[in-house]
């Protein structure tokens, strides 16, 4: 059984203008113990996908109009308080872009743990229990750090502190929501480790969301791509990053930095992701798509099987096994 499913998600987010619909259609599945990259540009659905995982979106501000969510075999939009209190933490957890913003700023970081596993692991809330937190998120000097103020420490050990919250608790999921774009290159590189040495340790999965595929080519073991609401390709991140099956995930890869490279020879994606509620009828990259054909701006195409765990929206995305 997957830990997550998510299937044919459509959800409408309220505006000044109306109920308007941002996920249309969303798949992902989730698999225990697997790092699991959620790609695509900036508006294109991944925050909402990953926030609608543990319904933390208010019902006046978030509305599904079909499909399902299922955590652990339950239906996550028919789970009461209590079971919605569960999955929150114990189940699912998150890290965020901004450390500084979800730390509260006149509370000592050790306190903030310490809170954090007397609500979920009462019988953990310990200093000590706190201190080899800090030790396994690579905080060193634990005992000094616990008793200090998060605007005492750098954006990186702010952020180890979070994703020490958020492993405390011990979810089956650990969702990390850009948890590096705030950061200087190198501080990202050791975030990235921390993340996969404790997912060896703990045998959480990991939800990483990035724009950036270098990150996934550096961590994860399976990749979805998003586009416009909806999921465009999904498969093993090493397959997919070596032969992408949708232009737009080719596109993507095409747009990646690359060591030596001249910024103006970097290949970018012309034109911008289309806004809320005006997407191109057919298939919703078309207007961006190089290979696209008259059909394309008729047809909206289905998230289709490749085979060798592959799937792709596009009719003329092939597989591994093609030559
Ligand atoms: N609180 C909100 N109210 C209205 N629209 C929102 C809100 N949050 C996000 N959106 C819109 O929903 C779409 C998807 O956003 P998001 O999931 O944050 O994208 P991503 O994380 O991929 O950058 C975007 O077009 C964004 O403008
Ligand atoms: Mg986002």
């Amino acid at each position: 059984m997957s830990l997550v499913a998510v299937e044919h998600l459509k959800l409408d987010l309220a505006t000044e203008s109306g109920w308007v619909r941002v996920l249309d259609g969303v798949d992902l599945r989730l698999e225990p113990g697997v790092i699991h990259a959620l790609v695509g540009e900036s508006g294109s659905g991944k925050s909402i996908t990953a926030l609608t995982l543990s319904r933390l979106l208010p019902d006046s501000l978030a509305r599904r109009t079909g499909g399902r969510v299922v955590v652990e075999g339950q239906d996550v939009f028919s789970l009461d308080r209590t079971g919605l209190q569960r999955l929150r933490g114990s189940v699912i957890s998150y890290v965020f872009q901004e450390p500084a913003i979800a730390l509260n700023p006149v509370m000592r970081i050790g306190d903030q743990i310490l809170e954090t596993l007397a609500l979920h692991r009462p019988a953990e809330a310990t200093s000590a229990e706190v201190e080899r937190w800090l030790v396994r998120v690579g905080i060193p000097s634990p005992a000094v750090r616990a008793r200090q103020y998060p605007h005492e420490l750098s954006g990186g050990m702010q952020q180890r502190v979070m994703i020490a919250m958020a492993l405390a608790p011990r979810p089956r999921l650990l969702v990390a929501d850009e948890p590096t774009t705030a950061l200087d290159v190198t501080i990202q590189a050791q975030i990235l480790d921390l993340l996969r040495e404790l997912r060896r340790e703990l045998g959480m999965a990991i939800l990483l969301i990035t724009h950036n595929l270098g990150v996934v080519g550096e961590i994860a073991d399976e990749v979805s791509v998003m586009y416009a609401g909806q999921v465009v390709e999904n498969g093993p991140a090493s397959a997919v990053l070596r032969r992408p099956a949708h232009p737009y995930t080719a596109a993507l890869l095409a747009s990646v930095p690359r060591l030596g490279a001249r910024l103006d020879a970097l290949e970018s994606i012309p034109g911008t992701v289309p806004s809320l509620g005006a997407w191109s009828s057919g298939c919703r990259f078309h207007p961006r798509c190089p290979k696209a054909v008259a059909d394309c701006c008729r047809e909206h195409p289905i998230l289709r099987d490749l085979g060798h765990a592959r799937t792709a929206r596009c009719p003329f995305a092939v597989g591994d096994a093609a030559t």
